[in-house]
């Protein structure tokens, strides 16, 4: 079992504490802790931010997002008496030792044993600086224990992640950095290794002589919004590919870990990622497409295409949406495709997992061009949170034919209360040094080096964008993709 420590004092510093993050996510997050009992009394959070606020304002714009975002709100007052604010440039060293201070008389007053969480909330663009001054200016410098938390993105490809790495590795040791994806945090991503490894009748079957493909869809239907500065140099594949998808695959096709320790679980994804057949430059097209919205209707709303989006160039070249084939070169997934596909202003807010199983060697019940249905499992991710195996049984008569159906789990029915946000379980995860749902150095290295390829491809050749209109399911060459393997995308509603 893992070892972790329960509810653990601790100091929170929250760099990027104005930010939307904090607002829409953190701070709810941490006050469904609080209000669970899993923090310790003794425990404060500083926002640190470079717009200036005092203690008051800062405790105000804390409930504000609790009120906003939260639920059942209680004992808010108390909640947010921990927190305190303190205005910083991350440029400077002056600001830091100051910090610092704050840092020292905090953890004498609420007995905080010198345990500190920075979590990195923060334009990348300062990551490695921050991590930097955090050492320098004597902020690691404790009794306690000391994590990193750093949201994505972790680089824009291999060799600035290496760069960013070497920075935050000289004042924090891999075990203490803990690199978010809070595709990790959800519910259901969680169960994969549940549902794969706890039940008899999947695991024997989880193989290439019994899985024909598996398809994994992640369709939005926001737009680009108010980041385009961002997006339209990441795009889809580093944007979603490059972390949440890969890490699903991951999770989908890893061996059972000896033990469910953090370091056990994650070297079996690292061994999928490592199995991953990497593809040439020449042959992008064949495993990979990619799209860009145009204009579009979703729920009967007129939206604009991605290059009219504010800040977007009008002659962007940058995608939208993925479809894309993995295939893992290891035993157990020889000749099995992992199908995914991504994208912006698509029909649907969803995400599922599809595991269609390979056809039964005969069928009986032949009649008239009849086919059986293949038998499916899917998992969905969200917004419905369960599983449904689809199998076929006899139509209820006189006659010997078969109607496909489906059992249906979810967590909705079970629990009756909407399972906690991914924040709130990865930030508890870290406060008691639990890293498993974090990504390890060495699984994010591994998935930039598979991505660059087809990023650097598609740098060098102009692409014919728009190809979707917003509010479909994406391009016509992602169908294509899968129609020449012989299959197609099973519904996201599925
Ligand atoms: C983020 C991406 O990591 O994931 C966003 O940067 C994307 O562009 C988001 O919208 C999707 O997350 P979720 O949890 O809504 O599926």
């Amino acid at each position: 079992m893992k070892t972790v420590e329960n509810n653990p004092s601790s100091l929170i510093l929250l760099f990027g504490a104005t930010g939307d993050l904090a607002k829409r996510k953190l701070y709810p997050s941490l006050y469904n802790l609080f209000k669970k009992g899993h923090l310790s009394d003794r425990f404060a959070v500083i926002g640190v931010a470079r717009r200036l606020k005092d203690d008051e304002e800062f405790r105000n714009w804390v409930k504000d997002s609790v009120e906003t975002y939260g639920e059942e709100i209680d004992h808010l007052n108390e909640f947010i008496s921990h927190f305190y604010y303190q205005s910083h440039d991350v440029t400077e060293s002056e600001s830091y030792k100051q910090l610092k201070t704050l840092v020292d008389e905090l953890d004498h007053t609420y007995q905080l044993q010198g345990n500190r969480i920075f979590y990195l909330a923060m334009s990348p663009e300062f990551f490695g600086t921050v991590a930097e001054h955090l050492k320098e200016d004597g902020l690691t410098d404790t009794k306690g224990f000391k994590r990193l938390v750093i949201e994505k993105p972790f680089g824009h490809n291999l060799e600035s992640a290496i760069k960013l790495n070497k920075r935050i590795r000289n004042s924090f040791k891999e075990e203490e950095v803990y690199r978010i994806d809070h595709y990790l945090g959800k519910e259901m991503v969680q169960n994969i290794e549940v549902i794969r490894f706890a039940n008899a009748v999947f695991e024997p079957l989880w193989n290439n002589r019994y899985i024909s493909n598996i398809q994994i869809t992640s369709s939005e239907t926001l737009g680009v919004e108010e980041r385009a500065r961002y997006y339209d140099k990441s795009g889809a594949i580093r944007d979603m590919v490059q972390n949440h998808m890969l890490q699903m695959v991951a999770l989908l096709a890893m061996e059972p870990p000896i033990r469910l320790t953090t370091k056990e679980i994650r070297s079996e994804k690292v061994k999928v990622l490592r199995a991953l057949r990497p593809i040439e430059d020449h042959e992008v097209h064949n495993y990979f497409v990619r799209g860009q919205y145009g204009e579009g209707t979703i729920n009967g709303i007129s939206v604009p295409a991605y290059r009219e989006e504010p800040n977007v160039p009008h002659d962007s070249n940058t995608e939208t949406f993925v479809a894309g084939k993995f295939l893992i070169d290891n035993f157990r997934w020889a000749g099995v495709p992992f199908y995914i596909r991504t994208g912006k202003r698509m029909e649907k807010k969803s995400t599922n997992i599809i595991v269609q199983f390979k056809d039964i060697p005969m069928n009986l019940y032949y009649k008239n061009g009849s086919s059986l249905n293949p038998n499916l499992l899917v998992i969905h991710v969200q917004p419905e949170e369960g599983i449904t195996l689809h199998l076929n049984v006899k139509k209820t008569g006189e006659v010997m034919e078969t109607t496909p159906v489906t059992l249906n789990f979810s967590t909705k029915n079970i629990d009756g209360i909407n399972t906690p946000e991914a924040y709130e379980k990865l930030l508890f995860d870290c406060l008691r040094g639990d890293a498993t749902n974090f990504t390890h150095w060495d699984e994010v290295a591994l998935s930039w080096r598979f991505v660059d390829k087809i990023s650097e491809a598609w740098a060098n050749e102009k692409a014919d964008f728009p190809n979707y209109s917003a509010g479909s399911m994406g391009p016509k060459c992602a169908d294509e993709l899968l129609e020449r393997d012989g299959f197609f995308w099973w519904p996201v509603h599925f």
